[in-house]
């Protein structure tokens, strides 16, 4: 397809909205007679909640009721076939799960009174002494559920036989979202009908859930969702803010906003389960994998079974015809784990190719010659070809913009001044998914288009590549193109998880698109007008008006809608994933390499430059696209060296819950980013060939760095973060 707006850099559709402050967020909505609400949260991880003092809260003028555990309307548990944040809603009954757990909530005219009110509620417990919190101890006793296991060849036998053998544990601590934007919403009801101003991944999904929790049709729950402050994952699906908004709103008969205040946001909406990863690699001479075994352990709530899949990445990134990988999980006194940017890979990769890193060192071949005589020519783990697979492209052009030659393999050898600097490689890889999306294309009889999908815009720049792809097929200037998403009772669109929106819905609107200019046709062909009684295919669309292919008069949107005195005309477009996925793997490869430097002296370790060369189909819109890349290298860079949430073994509390003692990369932080994006239409996934982007970028960088770590320093660091004591001495 020649195109003339695709791929190109356009600004975004809703900047000016945001840098004017003007876009409004969930809780940004104020709802005439709005009351607010405020948590208290368990400050003990395990036992029971006995009972709930609050008459000082009461007391307090302003207060209009509290909710909780032991007094709250009954709630109802989401079927299993929908995916919630915690399967258990708040208030269920007095257990105590974990520390943050929401226990009450109180309700008042101010935010103010509603959190003075929660500081006054005296809560009492009973504590249970048996409390599951540590990690290591959990694992050395043994008490590992087995979830997931599969297997190819001999892997047991392959390894003993195998010329270069590593076997080695990696850890990942937890990881949170950290979005700007809080777990927030406004709700309200219209007689039976629920309303939600929240900030969601999944409109649709979010919509459902409520319905399920409440008992009501779905048709009576409308989700609205137009700005998200980030999600990450942490948003894709329903939190107890939206519900006891909801609940809140119920009891008093007006609206309330609730808000996890950022504290609550470190216990109480999902994070990224704690790793432990055993790698074994085996190698012959040339460096040919022989066995590759990935044994995979992440940490779950009491109340939910949450799977980090770390070891699937690792059965079909590189070829190997002896692999087997497992996974399980460990029952602990935290809240519900929950999918953050590449779940499962991002972790998963972090052991698989430090691994690599290591069994480059012992068959002294680069790390970069390795990854390449070990490409996977098809997807062995799915015995599936490629729809493409341009890894090896993108390993080669990484390198080469990265200066990848010039590097001394030995240890410590590059130098300059007080530093020591250090070159790293690794692989990156995300599964290219597509989901369903139903779309309508308006085109108006005021010149316009409208775009309606049940979609979201996670600041990932849906708005605008939804624009650009109605701006190339009918030729309108951007800012007649009204794109509205962000509501549930839209057309049904995908969640925004998975790095999966552009590839699902860019389809759908380009055959919505093509219906209604066909529908616009019908009526110039029978109107009378220039184009009466011709052919539909002399005519098309340029500029936003119908032409003649060979030249001369043109008819306007609204002339021809005027004309028959209608308001507009509609196409419907519709695309999901076809046959297609019973032939083909799809999956976006890449390749970062990361360069660091340490300051022995000073203790100083920085990331100074990152070159990332991404292949994930085409390119709808650079600038939003490589957004999304460059945002995934500084959150890498986060992951290799900042971030962790600490807990306190005694309580169950993170003593790291804020944004001054979690440390997430700021400006100095960052590392000079290269970045390319190959734009080669993917052949196989839908109309256009676009996969999808922004995980992809995130799940190898933290290896590269760690690689790079090992190459100034020579020490291997398994367990993330990367802490300057590490490397001390
Ligand atoms: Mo992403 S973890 O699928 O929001």
């Amino acid at each position: 397809m020649d195109t003339n707006i695709i791929g190109r850099p356009l600004n975004r559709k809703d900047g000016h909205l945001k840098v004017t402050g003007a876009a409004l967020y969930a809780t940004d909505h104020q709802r005439e007679g709005q009351a607010y609400a405020c948590a208290a949260h368990s400050e003990i991880a395990s036992g029971e909640l006995l009972a709930v003092d609050a008459t000082a809260t009461l007391a307090l003028p302003g207060v209009l009721t509290v909710l909780h555990a032991l007094d709250a309307p009954k709630l109802f548990r989401c079927p299993e076939s929908l995916n919630v944040g915690e399967r258990r809603p708040p208030f269920e009954d007095n257990r105590i799960y974990y520390a943050g757990q929401i226990l009450a909530l109180v309700v008042a005219e101010s935010f103010e009174v509603a959190r003075h009110g929660a500081q006054l509620l005296e809560l009492k417990y009973k504590e249970d002494e048996q409390v599951s919190l540590d990690f290591e101890r959990d694992l050395r006793e043994g008490k590992i559920e087995q979830t997931d296991a599969s297997s190819r060849g001999q892997a047991a036998e392959a390894f003993d036989r195998g010329h270069a053998r590593i076997d080695a544990t990696y850890e990942t601590p937890v990881g949170i979202h950290c979005a700007m934007e809080l777990h927030g919403a406004v709700a309200w009801w219209e007689e039976e009908r629920l309303v939600v101003e929240d900030s969601t991944q999944w409109v649709v999904g979010q919509s459902k859930a409520l319905a399920n929790t409440f008992g009501l049709p779905e048709s009576d729950v409308e989700v609205r969702s137009r700005f998200v402050g980030g999600g990450f994952g942490g948003k894709l699906f329903l939190w107890s803010p939206s519900i006891l908004a909801a609940e809140a709103s119920r009891v008093v008969g007006r609206p309330v906003q609730f808000s996890l205040d950022r504290r609550g946001q470190f216990t109480s909406a999902g994070h990224r389960p704690r790793t432990r990863q055993r790698l074994r690699l085996a190698a012959d001479e040339d460096g040919h994998l022989v066995s590759l075994r990935h044994e995979a352990v992440n940490q779950t709530s009491q109340v939910d079974q949450y799977e980090e899949s770390c070891p699937d990445v690792s059965a079909s990134l590189y070829q190997c015809p002896n692999v087997s990988i497992s996974q399980g999980v460990v029952r602990s006194h935290v809240g519900t784990p929950t999918p953050m940017r590449g779940p499962g890979e991002t972790p998963g990769l972090w052991a698989l190719e430090s691994a690599l890193d290591e069994l480059a060192v012992e068959l002294k071949i680069d790390p970069l010659e390795l990854r390449l005589r070990n490409v996977a020519q098809r997807d062995e783990a799915k015995d599936l070809p490629w729809s493409i697979n341009l890894h090896e492209r993108c390993l080669r052009e990484a390198a080469a913009r990265f200066g990848w030659s010039q590097r001394n393999p030995e240890v410590g050898s590059m130098r300059e001044g007080s530093e020591v600097i250090g070159w790293g490689i690794a692989s990156t890889s995300w599964a290219a998914m597509r989901s369903s999306a139903t779309v309508t294309v308006d085109l108006l009889q005021s010149g316009k288009a409208r775009i309606s999908c049940a979609t979201q815009d996670i600041g990932t720049g849906t708005y605008t590549v939804f624009a650009q792809m109605v701006k190339e097929l009918t030729g309108l200037p951007f800012d007649s193109i009204e794109v509205r998403i962000g509501n549930s009772r839209l057309p049904t669109g995908p969640i925004s998880g998975g790095s999966m929106v552009t590839a699902t819905v860019v389809p759908a609107i380009a055959e919505a698109t093509e219906k209604a200019i066909d529908a616009l046709l019908d009526l110039a062909v029978a109107e009378d007008g220039p184009f009466a009684g011709s052919d539909k295919k002399s005519l098309r669309m340029v500029g936003g008006k119908l032409c003649s292919r060979s030249g001369g008069a043109s008819r306007s949107i609204g002339e021809v809608l005027e004309s028959k005195r209608l308001s507009f005309v509609s196409g419907k477009g519709e695309a999901s994933p076809g046959e297609e996925q019973e032939r083909y793997s799809f999956r976006s490869f890449g390749a970062h390499c990361a360069e660091v430097r340490w300051d022995a002296g000073l203790g100083r370790l920085r990331v100074s430059r990152v070159t990332s060369v991404i292949d994930s189909g085409r390119i709808i819109n650079l600038d939003t696209a490589s957004n999304q890349v460059y945002g995934a290298i500084v959150m890498g860079v986060g992951m290799a060296l900042l971030e962790e949430s600490v807990y306190d073994k005694r309580t169950g509390r993170p003593v790291t819950d804020n944004l001054a003692d979690y440390l997430v990369p700021v400006m100095t932080d960052c590392p000079e980013i290269d970045l390319s994006l190959l734009n080669v239409p993917d052949p196989h996934i839908g109309k256009l060939g676009a996969r999808g982007i922004g995980e992809v970028g995130l799940t190898g960088v933290a290896p590269a760095i760690g690689n790079a770590v090992y190459h100034a320093t020579g020490k291997r660091i398994r367990t993330l973060p990367i802490r300057m004591e590490d490397l001390m001495g």
